[in-house]
């Protein structure tokens, strides 16, 4: 039996050698490496500013702050994502206001957005930023999301976690664009499970110099380098803390493998897709699966490869499926139970699970299935072979129509 695991990263001799380099250099913490990070990473995806830290929430946080979000205040943030999205809004007291996914690829929902902005307005609430996020690496509703920004004078903080990189295109237009473009600060993850990791580290990104400064000074204690170098007659020990600031640097060790990764990002892109490309071929004839679809004027990341089963055609459960899945040697995981779902945001804010039905009745039907650079065709087509086993081995025998029972027989040959 294969034993293939939900993620593996793609190490080689390049980042041990960079990693063995910083250890000998005697510099551990953030310093030279982190640097020539920020660099290679800012100019792979066109930001004028990249700043390291040691996490994607990390950057979050800093950019909520560099905006000058406060308490009271609210901010969308799609409920289909990861923790950190809306717990970075409530470091600072302020609301995070859920809103509902696109079925086509799980990305907020600008609609929905427009009217829980309308209804927090209407109570006497103010919205002061939109939190985008680009679910598995396929970039939302750009366009949308500008228009709304515009219309309500919200801040664009991207969550670009799975997007290094994923490209858009405006609809007629010929010229691809990077994530990022349009956003007033991006944030990207180096979680040892993402499309390039640092084991944990993170990028927080923007073209304005003003935010850039904040970010870089808040990331450190809110200790103003500026004031260091105003007063560098008083010797490098001398430094002003401006604001409490937070302890977010990303070290040397670290950033020396970023370097190696943001290199190899497009080799890692290019065999991203490759396996994405196999997995369709390969499932695409299964009725009982959606797969992921790549919308029009988009270049997906393949961060993740998210299925949809539809279980009301079998005999088992998701976490059946998973179970199964795993006895057989293969990782899956769930990207994710919906943030409005989970007890805290339920008890804090009232949520019931129909409140953003898209993302209720979706989320019961997903699995994440591995994908990453390292996997090879006959690990993908061993992860496609077992799923079909067990679909068909799991049909219902009900339905009785003649559509039903032929579907099932293809399956089973399949
Ligand atoms: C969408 C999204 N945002 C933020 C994060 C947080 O990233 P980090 O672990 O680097 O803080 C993740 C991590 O998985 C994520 O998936």
């Amino acid at each position: 039996m294969l034993k293939i695991p939900f993620y593996k990263p793609s190490l080689g001799a390049e980042e041990i050698a960079e990693v063995v380099d910083t250890l000998r250099s005697g510099w551990l913490t953030t310093g030279p490496k982190a640097k020539q990070f920020e660099r290679e990473f800012g100019d792979y995806l066109k930001h004028k500013h990249a700043i390291a830290v040691n996490s994607c929430t990390a950057a979050l946080h800093l950019a909520l702050e560099a905006i000058g979000l406060k308490a009271g205040q609210g901010v969308i943030v799609p409920t289909m994502t990861f923790a950190a999205t809306a717990e970075v809004v409530r470091y600072f007291g302020a609301r995070p206001i859920l809103v509902d996914c696109r079925v086509a690829d799980l990305n907020l929902d600008v609609a929905d957005a427009e009217r829980k902005i309308q209804s927090a307005l209407a109570a006497g609430q103010s919205v002061t930023a939109i939190m985008s996020v680009h679910y598995g690496g396929q970039i939302g509703d750009v366009a949308g999301v500008r228009a709304l920004a515009q219309r309500y004078q919200l801040k664009i903080v991207e969550d670009a976690a799975h997007c290094c990189p994923a490209f858009f295109r405006e609809s007629g237009e010929d010229s691809w664009q990077s994530v990022g473009t349009g956003a007033d600060i991006s944030c990207y993850s180096f979680y040892a499970n993402k499309t390039i990791t640092t084991g944990e580290g993170g990028m927080a990104c923007t073209e304005n110099d003003d935010y850039a400064d904040r970010m870089r000074i808040m990331s450190l204690h809110g200790i103003s380098r500026d004031a260091w170098k105003r007063y560098t007659t008083e010797g490098s020990w001398y430094y002003e803390i401006i604001a409490p600031g937070y302890k977010y640097n990303l070290t040397d060790i670290a950033s020396a493998i970023g370097i190696h990764q943001v290199r190899k990002a497009d080799r890692f892109h290019r065999r991203r897709s490759e396996l994405a490309g196999l997995y369709q071929e390969l499932l695409q004839e299964v009725e009982e699966l959606i797969l992921p679809q790549v919308l029009p004027d988009r270049i997906h990341s393949w961060h993740l490869f998210a299925i949809r089963v539809q279980l009301e055609r079998l005999n088992l459960d998701r976490a059946q499926f998973i179970t199964e899945l795993q006895q057989r040697g293969i990782g899956t995981s769930v990207h994710w139970l919906p943030l409005h779902m989970h007890p805290y945001y339920r008890e804090t804010y009232g949520y019931a699970p129909h409140d953003l039905p898209v993302a209720c009745s979706l989320y019961p039907e997903i699995i994440t299935l591995p994908i990453y650079p390292d996997m090879t065709e006959d690990e993908v087509a061993y992860v496609c072979s077992t799923i079909k086993d067990i679909l068909a081995r799991n049909q219902t025998a009900v339905s009785g129509s003649p559509a039903s029972g032929s579907r099932s027989a293809e399956t089973a040959r399949r």
